[in-house]
Order: C-alpha cells, then sequence, then structure tokens
C-alpha cells in the first residue's frame, strides 16, 4: 500500500478551509526567511501558496544574507507584539553567524507553530503538546488516515534531530508505541530495523534504508528529501527495492513533504484560535 501524502494533505487542507472558514477567524501566518537560499525560498513559497488555498494570510519578512542575530530576533520581538499575526515560522536553516537556538526561543511560544521552542518540545515530552512539529506530526496524521495505528507496535526512527526524530519519537511515545531512536552511531543498524513494525527514516542520506534492513510487512515512512549522485531527486528509502517488502509505504515525492505544509495550516489556524481566546491560564 503506498501512503498517499499528496493526496491525504489535499483531503486535509480542503477540511480545514472549510472550518477555517465557518470559525469567522482570519488567521495570519508570517514567515521569516533570511537569505536567498533557492530551497528554502521554494519551501516559503510553497507554505504561502498553502494559506493562500486554505483562507490564511500571510506576510514574508525577508532578511538579508549578511543579517546579524540581533537583526532576527528584531524582526522576531516585531512579529510576536502584532497582535495582527497568528503564527511565526523562521526558515530553517539560518546562515551560520545567526545563533539558532537564540532565534527558535525568541519566538512567542503560542505562536511557535513550527513547535520548535524549548517550552513546545519540553510540553511534547511531558505528554501534553500545545504545538509539535510538522513534519513528525503530520506522519502521525498520515498513520492515522490510514488506519495505522502505533499503539503497542515496535516502532524505529532513525535519526535523533531536534526538528524531526526527537519529536517523532516523543509523539509516537504518547500514541503507546514501543520506540526506539536509532543513529549513524547505532551498531548493527539492520538488526534494529528490522524488528521495526513501523519504521520511521529520518536521516537525510539517498537511499540509506535498503530492503535488507525492513521486515516483511513494515510501514515504512521516509522523511528524507535528497538528491542522488544523478541529482534525482529522492527518499532516505530504496523505494523501489523496499517496496516489493514493505507492507505499507511513503513515495518521495508525495509523502511526508504534502503533509508537513497541511499540519503547518492546522498548527496556524489552532494558534490563531489560541490568540483569539487570549491567554491559555
Ligand atoms: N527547513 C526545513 N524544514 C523546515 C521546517 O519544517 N520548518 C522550518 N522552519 N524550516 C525548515
Amino acid at each position: 500500500m503506498i501512503l498517499d501524502g499528496k493526496k491525504t494533505s489535499e483531503k486535509r487542507l480542503a477540511l480545514l478551509a472549510e472550518k477555517i472558514e465557518e470559525s469567522g477567524l482570519y488567521p495570519r501566518l508570517a514567515t521569516v526567511l533570511v537569505g536567498e537560499d533557492p530551497a528554502s525560498q521554494l519551501y516559503v513559497r510553497m507554505k504561502h501558496k498553502a494559506c493562500e488555498r486554505v483562507g490564511i494570510g500571510s506576510i514574508g519578512v525577508e532578511l538579508d544574507a549578511g543579517a546579524s542575530t540581533q537583526d532576527v530576533l528584531d524582526a522576531v520581538h516585531r512579529l510576536n507584539d502584532d497582535p495582527m499575526i497568528s503564527g511565526i515560522l523562521v526558515q530553517l536553516p539560518l546562515p551560520k553567524q545567526i545563533d539558532t537556538h537564540a532565534v527558535i526561543e525568541a519566538v512567542d511560544p503560542m505562536k511557535d507553530v513550527d513547535g520548535f521552542h524549548p517550552t513546545n518540545l519540553g510540553r511534547l515530552f511531558s505528554g501534553s503538546p500545545l504545538f509539535s512539529p510538522c513534519t513528525p506530526l503530520g506522519v502521525m496524521t498520515l498513520l492515522s488516515e490510514y488506519g495505522i495505528d502505533p499503539a503497542g507496535k515496535n516502532t524505529v526512527v532513525v535519526g535523533r534531530s531536534i526538528e524531526v526524530g526527537r519529536p517523532m519519537a516523543a509523539l509516537l511515545t504518547n500514541a503507546d508505541a514501543t520506540v526506539t531512536i536509532a543513529h549513524s552511531k547505532t551498531i548493527d543498524l539492520a538488526s534494529i530495523t528490522q524488528r521495526a513494525e513501523i519504521l520511521v527514516a529520518a536521516v537525510g542520506r539517498p537511499r540509506f534504508v535498503t530492503a535488507e534492513m525492513v521486515g516483511w510487512g513494515a510501514t515504512v515512512i521516509d522523511i528524507g528529501t535528497n538528491y542522488d549522485e544523478n541529482g534525482k531527486l529522492c527518499g532516505d528509502v530504496d523505494f523501489a527495492m523496499v517496496e516489493t517488502k514493505a507492507g505499507a509505504i511513503t513515495p518521495v515525492p508525495g509523502g511526508v513533504g504534502p503533509m508537513t505544509i497541511a499540519t503547518l495550516m492546522e498548527n496556524t489556524f489552532a494558534a490563531e484560535k489560541l490568540r483569539s481566546c487570549g491567554p491559555l491560564v
């Protein structure tokens, strides 16, 4: 079975557009883009386009590649204080002269639709999430839409990044899965991944997960967006080989990517509902 993230995200976006219209609210997303990295520019454009589709207003703040940490902090503080803005997304990676942690920590946790602020990660890890990172939350939605319940299952997440691997493990734990986090230093990785009923690859290496690493009938989630040596877009999973063994698998493109954007839209609507209801007590 192919887990079609494109189709599922379209369905979720259509539903969200209806909910936003019924609510009478007008959510607004602010993106902050520093520099001119073409991939980041493309991602930000895609996010603005998705906003337009569902009835979310969007503004883009662009700073030049030489901006200082203070320049970015000033932009974030202005957006925090702007009552018209529901959610803030600072596109990563930031240029290397910028203190990324300081920027992430400057975002008001109530507007942190990326879910990267330590308060939001802490809430996620303590089992009472406010905003969860969009990619792993999008994976949970995709599993749920296909009736795949992680409860009690042996799940393996390969990758331990703050943006994906760790929050993915927390979401699966909160959903009662048995979770192993593996990574580049894991000894005998294949023996661990073979036992996974749900295998999540978030390593950022083209076709890293081969058929030998996957058990028969496993659900395989591919979070990678890579380009191979021929410049072809591919995931972290060797799709052609693994597809023959997996029970369910996400393609790249058309798998997790569209779910990330749909989840960002859902988080932004949630942020507007929070904003319009006043601070949580
Ligand atoms: N860069 C790559 N993925 C992401 C994401 O989900 N959020 C942000 N802010 N930057 C990214």
